[in-house]
């Protein structure tokens, strides 16, 4: 059990009266005029957008707006904001939608605490001393950024994306209502789920196994999101998986389930390259390389897999061999990949495979220039990571 910090400062309402509780969050952390940040229009097919603005009318708190956040959200639209809010003084950053949302007020919040280019942090020229309040209205349970420390924006030249871990950037208060997510198409749902177990599973899957109480928090969370995520996909209306999937979301990515284990991270980091390079659904492509980057490491943890497949995806154990039982359940989550609509390779993402020098820019990416190794499972260099992609690509 490795030594850990857990430092969750959100301040979380949930339930179907929460959005009532705007207000009063919004004063409590010092918001005296808010930019209302969206994305491409489901807020205003909704009507939360409206419900949002005349909750902030009606209170006397002045607003400005700015929509369009796209999914991979981009920096260009970032220092928009940065800009409009200096113009117009804003000092709380209010988010209504998921994580793409959400991680571009981040940036914002970075970019009014700093003179120079926000991207400054992401090359790792800038080390940020502080961060704008963030406040969210949750409309999608997926990237757990809503309590996050992390912020992933893509720079729209060369199409570089990149995320930065802070405890600066996590949001003041996240208000999540059930309700709102009944909207999503099935596809998103879909990889929500995926998301949401990953974010526990790259925790999971680590040398320091030996923390009992925060595996089995990781266990409950991760056969609780499969569950449920599977029922959902049939009955997308009801308010208890709903609910379940939401709170699963943000617990799975605010460190509850990393606690006294080392985090890996690589298909992560391996599926980024994916999203900005095709511009696919982070939650698919985490689909499309997980089994391919568990086949590939599995010898260095055959107990810890075999564990996995008994207690989390239902594997019965042979008791024989932890590797026959490892790949069992590698291969039961490719099953359950597809029964919810996941692809689980780059040709089913992305309609075709990739060809060879996408996947070595990928991975050159994905290692900044060859510079850095990902994961620490199994320590992946550039050779490692193209190797991944193409065994994703048939
Ligand atoms: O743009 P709108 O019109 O709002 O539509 C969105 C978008 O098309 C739609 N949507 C959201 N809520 C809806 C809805 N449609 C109908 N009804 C609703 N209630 O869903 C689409 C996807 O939204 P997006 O915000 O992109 O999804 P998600 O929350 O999965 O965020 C993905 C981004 O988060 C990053 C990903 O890399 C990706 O850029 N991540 C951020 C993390 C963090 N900050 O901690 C961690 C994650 O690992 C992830 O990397
Ligand atoms: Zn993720």
């Amino acid at each position: 059990m490795v030594d850990f910090k857990l430092y969750t400062p959100t301040e979380v309402v949930f339930g179907k009266d929460s959005e009532a509780q705007l207000i009063p969050l919004i004063r409590k952390y010092g918001g005296t005029k808010v930019l209302i940040h969206y994305g491409g229009g489901s807020v205003l097919r909704s009507g939360l957008l409206l419900k949002v603005k005349d909750a902030l009318t009606e209170a006397g708190i002045p607003f400005v707006e700015l929509g369009g956040v796209v999914p991979n959200p981009r920096l260009s639209l970032a220092r928009k904001g940065i800009a409009l809010c200096r113009e117009k003084g804003v000092d709380l950053i209010l988010a209504v939608g998921g994580g793409s949302v959400i991680d571009s007020a981040k940036v914002i919040g970075y970019g009014l605490k700093y003179d120079g280019d926000v991207w400054d942090i992401y090359d790792g020229k800038y080390k940020p001393e502080g961060s704008a309040p963030v406040g969210v209205i949750l409309t999608i349970p997926a990237s757990g950024s809503e309590m996050s420390d992390s912020a992933v924006i893509t720079k729209d030249e060369g199409m570089i994306k990149r995320g930065y871990n802070s405890d600066w950037c996590r949001p003041k208060f996240a208000i999540m209502n059930p309700e709102r997510t009944y909207t999503l198409p099935a596809y998103q749902t879909a990889a929500g789920v995926t998301d949401i177990m990953m974010h526990t599973m790259e925790r999971y899957f680590s040398h320091d196994d030996d923390m009992l109480l925060t595996d089995a928090i990781a266990e409950a969370l991760m056969r609780t999101v499969k569950e449920c995520g599977e029922k959902l996909l049939k009955d997308p209306e009801n308010y208890q998986l709903r609910a379940q999937i939401m709170w699963a979301g943000s617990l799975a990515h605010n460190n509850l389930t990393g606690c006294g284990t080392t985090s890996d991270f690589a298909t992560h980091r391996i599926e980024h390259e994916l999203s900005s390079t095709y511009n696919a659904t982070h939650g698919a492509g985490l689909a499309a390389i997980w089994p391919h980057w568990a086949k590939y490491v599995l010898s260095e943890s055959p107990g810890r897999f075999a564990q996995f497949a008994v207690n989390v995806v239902g594997v019965p154990n042979d008791f024989k061999s932890a590797e026959k039982t490892a790949l069992a359940g590698i291969e039961a989550m490719v099953d359950f990949y597809h029964r919810i609509g996941m692809p689980t390779s780059i040709p089913e993402l992305i309609g075709r495979p990739a060809t060879e020098e996408e996947i070595a820019e990928m991975a050159f990416k994905a290692t900044r220039s060859r510079t850095v190794t990902l994961g620490r499972m199994k320590v992946l260099d550039y050779d490692d990571v193209v190797e991944i992609y193409r065994l994703s690509n048939v």
